[in-house]
């Protein structure tokens, strides 16, 4: 007899949850192990609490020790959840490697993957792009996600059981201009994702892309190397997505009941349409930060 609160989803046993008076079913994340990697900011870092909140094990990865430090220590102390962490360069293949293969044996079964670390770097068109900045991105946000990927799907498929959330971006459905190797990158995301979800068809381990607009993070701080400036005027005069949105995005997708993939969630700021079409209605305005914008937005 399958376990309260279990059922038996094709082939396997899928938890499942209600509460809050919902008559839809949706996928109990309890006590499964959740990689993130890029965890030390912005859309990794909000992904991992949320994942917390739900109760999951979590395994956060990124360069950055401090950061992942002072996020363990949060999603110790508010959820109670086991967490390993690992100081970990993504473009590194042999310490990739090794951080796959020698994990703790309680972190050992990953059921949800989320290939979110990533980066783009600079807005040189095509003929004058650095060789060094494009090998990073393509390193960073493919390679990487191929060779984690390779890793940890053998045993989800052995359990028939397990979720793939890939991370990548509008610029993955459309080129800009400045973006070749970036939107490249993320073409190969998505593309990647759609391939792994018709190879694991006949298996319960779901495959998803999620595809951010804009979000404000330490993106753009990056992509313009620190100049600040450049990095603001991104989301001058707009509301931009926030970590949080995309991170809801991802537990919306892992939460589905075990029989719904979802394939790709594309997500916009409201004040954007395409990578192109970005209206700035808010730009002559002077506003001290974000909150006070959104609140001042939400008055009108
Ligand atoms: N922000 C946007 O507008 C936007 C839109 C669409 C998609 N995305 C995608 O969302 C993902 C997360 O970006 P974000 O916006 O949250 O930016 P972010 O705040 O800069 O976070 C990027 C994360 O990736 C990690 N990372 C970068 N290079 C790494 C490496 N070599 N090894 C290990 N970790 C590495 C960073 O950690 P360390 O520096 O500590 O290593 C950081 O935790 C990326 O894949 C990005 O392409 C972002």
């Amino acid at each position: 007899m399958p376990p309260t609160g279990a059922h038996i989803v094709g082939g396997h046993l899928g938890q499942t949850a209600t509460g809050g008076g919902s008559s839809y079913e949706t996928h109990s994340l309890r006590d499964q192990v959740v990689l993130v990697t890029g965890a030390s900011s912005g859309i990794g870092e909000a992904t991992a609490l949320r994942f917390a909140e739900e109760g999951c094990k979590l395994i956060i990865c990124a360069r950055r020790t401090d950061r992942l430090n002072e996020l363990k220590k949060k999603l110790v102390e508010q959820y109670e959840v086991p967490v390993h962490t690992a100081t970990l360069d993504v473009t590194d293949s042999a310490k990739l490697d090794e951080f796959c293969s020698q994990l703790p044996p309680e972190f050992k079964e990953v059921d949800i993957l989320v290939n979110n670390a990533g980066l783009a770097l600079g807005t040189a068109p095509v003929q004058e792009n650095s060789v060094e900045d494009a090998m990073t991105m393509i390193n960073t946000n493919c390679t990487s996600v191929v060779l984690v990927t390779r890793h940890f799907a053998p045993g989800m498929v052995e359990r028939n059981r397990g979720h793939i959330i890939n991370i990548s971006s509008i610029a993955g459905h459309y080129g800009y201009p400045g973006g070749s190797i970036y939107c490249g990158t993320k073409h190969f995301v998505r593309a990647f994702t759609d391939a792994a979800r018709h190879d694991l068809v006949g298996t319960d381990v779901r495959v998803t892309a999620i595809s951010p607009g804009a979000v404000q993070t330490e993106f753009s701080n990056i992509r313009f190397k620190g100049d600040g400036a450049k990095a603001d005027a991104v989301y001058d005069g707009m509301i931009p997505l926030t970590a949080q949105d995309v991170a809801d995005s991802v537990l919306y997708a892992a939460t589905r009941p075990a029989h719904v993939q979802i394939g790709d969630i594309i997500l916009y700021a409201s004040y954007q349409a395409s990578s192109f079409s970005v209206a700035r209605p808010l730009k002559d305005k002077q506003f001290s930060s974000l909150d006070q914008l959104a609140k001042q937005t939400s008055q009108k």
